[in-house]
């Protein structure tokens, strides 16, 4: 069974396959409207569960509109309005769900809770994002830094804030795809380490700073995220310590002269990125907002053995 609960689910070929596969079906449909089909329909008939026990945007509508485009159709049920907010069993909700729909993606806190939606479904199960990891987000990334000319291996990609889901996954696809990542967090909100041996271990340098000058300079991409992940609202203090990891324009300006900024959203302007850098001509988060669905795309096709 095809799960997708992380990067290393697939592999660097399988990765690098949905990243091709994005280029070419973005290309082929350009300036169709969105909700049309590819030519294809690769996913005629095939339904997408969807679980959110956190918000989304992002997520949400391009799983939709990824189904759309690939001939299916997607539904979703939240934690409030669904059994599972009253208590019945990720087991039992796996297990029905794998006889009502051709995949499932999640959202949800406890990455173990995808683990066991995976042991029980026997259909594709893919992770939305957890408090560990967000994997969809980061085939986007990818895309997202090839698109704008940067090669993968040997690439420099400084991370600033918090050490969070998001920077587990960006450590992921540089062991990988062989590129380097310096990581600048405040002390104690660095990364989990066993991301950072499994990046090592797979070869590229994972350098950890307790400071953003440090981290940005020579990068060829600045990447940061929300100071305060979902599940997190109670860590005031937290802002003060990452105050001085905000991306703004002196410290782009320690990053190569073409390094692009990248961030998944929902962003903070003014606290994790200055309105400079946001709005500046350096920032590609929008492009990378719209790559969530030509990823999730070739994210399903893979799930369901339609790639390549
Ligand atoms: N980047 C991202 O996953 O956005 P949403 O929380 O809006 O889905
Ligand atoms: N780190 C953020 C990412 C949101 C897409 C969170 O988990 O809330």
């Amino acid at each position: 069974m095809a799960h997708f609960l992380d990067l290393s689910d697939a592999g660097t070929d399988a990765v690098a396959a949905m990243i091709n596969d994005a280029i070419d079906r973005k290309a082929a449909r350009k300036g169709w409207p969105r909700g049309q089909a590819d030519a294809d329909r690769p996913l005629d008939g095939h339904v997408l569960a969807m679980i959110f026990e956190k918000s989304s945007t992002r997520t949400r509508v391009s799983f939709d509109i990824a189904m759309r485009q690939l001939g299916g159709s997607a539904l979703v049920l939240d934690a409030a309005s669904s059994q599972l907010g009253r208590g019945e069993s990720i087991a039992d909700t796996a297990r029905v769900l794998s006889r009502m729909a051709d995949a499932i993606m999640i959202r949800t806190d406890d990455h173990a809770k995808i683990e066991e939606m995976a042991k029980y479904a026997s259909v594709p199960v893919i992770n939305g994002l957890t408090d560990a990891s967000h994997p969809c987000q980061i085939v986007a990334d990818l895309l997202t830094m090839i698109e704008h000319g940067k090669a993968l291996p040997g690439l420099e990609l400084a991370w600033l804030g918090d050490g969070n889901n998001v920077l587990h996954s960006i450590l992921e696809a540089a062991g990988l795809f062989k590129f380097n990542v310096r990581v600048g967090t405040p002390k104690g909100y660095e990364p989990e380490m066993h991301w950072v041996e499994q990046a090592r271990q797979r070869g590229p340098r994972i350098d950890l700073f307790n400071s953003a000058a440090e981290a940005a300079a020579g990068a060829d991409v600045l990447v940061t995220d929300t100071w305060v992940s979902m599940g997190q609202e109670h860590a005031h203090n937290k802002l003060a310590a990452m105050a001085p990891f905000q991306v703004n324009e002196a410290l782009l300006a320690m990053a190569k002269p073409d390094a692009i900024f990248l961030h998944c959203l929902p962003a903070h302007v003014g606290e994790e990125v200055s309105e400079g850098v946001f709005e500046g001509s350096q920032s590609v988060v929008f492009d990378e907002a719209e790559n969530r669905i030509h990823a999730q795309k070739s994210v399903l096709l893979w799930c369901l053995g339609k790639l390549g």
